[in-house]
């Protein structure tokens, strides 16, 4: 996993004003949006003592007030208020806690879990196809046993189709992958590609997908498929169907640790755009996270292997080579984390965030940072 990148970990409207706790490589963060409108992030752990600050209340200040002995914590991360203390004592520099940059776009709530200057960041992909209104949107959850690494390969993988999907999306009966082109930028990749449908209608989803009903002939044109991922966590399938229409389907795949990937899709169509298709069209998409789901959590070893001669690599799997070249450069930037949950309820891995670079910040922070490349068990 890989701090210092910009990871989308919630839906917009998930955020309130009531804080809540969301796990991102290993580590709790909790979030809340101020009177503002401003979405806050900070590490979820009170340096007090170790209280969990999402159990907590917003006080008037829009301040973040510890459930266990009412310290506040602003969006800074340093303490306001010590009520033990009493009023106007001065607080000390090292009550603080980590505060993370936070970006509300395209429907998403971004963080970014790292303490690199700005100018050093990857920028937030544009997404803006996510804000076109003449798209109708649905949305949904998956959460894998499984790395988020091989859950993106797997999201942009042309050749499992027609043996994973066979019958809803890529036809058994022509597994080969077509001529494709790749579009490749510094932190993403872009495949196309046309792809048979299967000839038998898949039932009810056969109203929506690419099996139309609206074809009446033996072999259905091919639908064109584009995938892409942005690294190192955001997936995009498009399909634009003949006769039909586009559906546009865009996965975040959060790392909430090593063995857990928690997927917050939405599915864009701007076809039977009228609600009753949504239940259709949601049906399809959690059908095909479920054929993918039963595979995907069953790979080893579950973290894709340092070395790219780790696994044997075909002309169809250049997507995934994309991938592993890409994640080299964020691995010789310094920027792997490794975390797991298992076996403790507790999170032990603590991004360094931004402000323990700032002058006379240096050794404010109570909780070590984990080290680059470390377990944090
Ligand atoms: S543990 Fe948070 S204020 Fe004491
Ligand atoms: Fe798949």
């Amino acid at each position: 996993m890989f701090k210092n990148f910009w990871y989308a970990i919630a839906f917009s409207d998930e955020i309130t004003a009531a804080p809540s706790k969301h796990r991102l490589l290993a580590q709790d963060l909790v979030l809340w949006r101020t009177s503002k409108g401003e979405v806050r992030a900070l590490s979820n752990t009170c340096i007090h003592r170790g209280g969990s600050l999402s159990q907590g209340t917003v006080n008037e200040d829009d301040d973040l007030v510890c459930p266990y002995h009412g310290w506040g914590f602003g969006g800074d991360g340093a303490c306001t208020v010590i009520p033990a203390n009493g009023r106007g004592k001065p607080i000390s520099k090292r009550a603080r806690v980590d505060a993370y940059p936070v970006e509300e776009r395209h429907g998403w709530i971004w963080v970014f879990p790292g303490d690199i200057p700005e100018a050093d960041r990857v920028p937030i992909p544009d997404l803006s196809f996510m804000d076109d209104p003449e798209y109708r949107s649905i949305r949904g959850e998956w959460t894998w046993d499984a790395n988020y690494e091989r859950v993106v390969e797997n999201g942009t993988d042309q050749s499992h189709t027609p043996f994973v999907h066979g019958g809803v999306f890529g036809d058994p009966k022509a597994p080969p992958v077509e001529e494709f082109e790749i579009e490749l930028g510094e932190w993403w990749a872009r495949l196309t590609v046309e792809q048979r449908s299967p000839n038998k209608p898949a039932g009810k989803i056969s109203q929506i997908f690419p099996k139309s009903r609206a074809y009446k002939e033996e072999d259905p044109p091919p639908v064109l498929v584009k995938t892409a991922f942005f690294f190192p966590s955001i997936v995009m399938i498009d399909l634009t169907i003949p006769k039909l229409g586009r559906q546009v389907i865009w996965d975040t795949n959060i790392p909430i640790d090593e063995n857990t990937t928690l997927t917050k899709w939405v599915g864009m169509r701007n076809f039977y755009k009228t609600p009753w298709a949504d239940r259709i069209a949601k049906k399809m998409i959690l059908k095909v996270f479920a054929q993918d789901d039963v595979v995907v959590n069953e790979i080893r070893p579950e973290l894709i292997p340092e070395e790219l001669n780790g696994e044997l690599h075909l002309r169809s799997d250049q997507m995934s080579l994309e991938f592993r070249r890409i994640k080299q450069k964020a691995v010789d930037l310094g920027y792997s984390v490794l975390g797991t949950s298992e076996g403790t309820k507790s999170s032990r891995t603590i991004i360094a965030s931004p402000y323990r670079r700032e002058e006379g910040l240096e050794n404010a922070f109570i909780l070590p940072a984990t080290p680059e490349g470390t377990t944090t068990l």
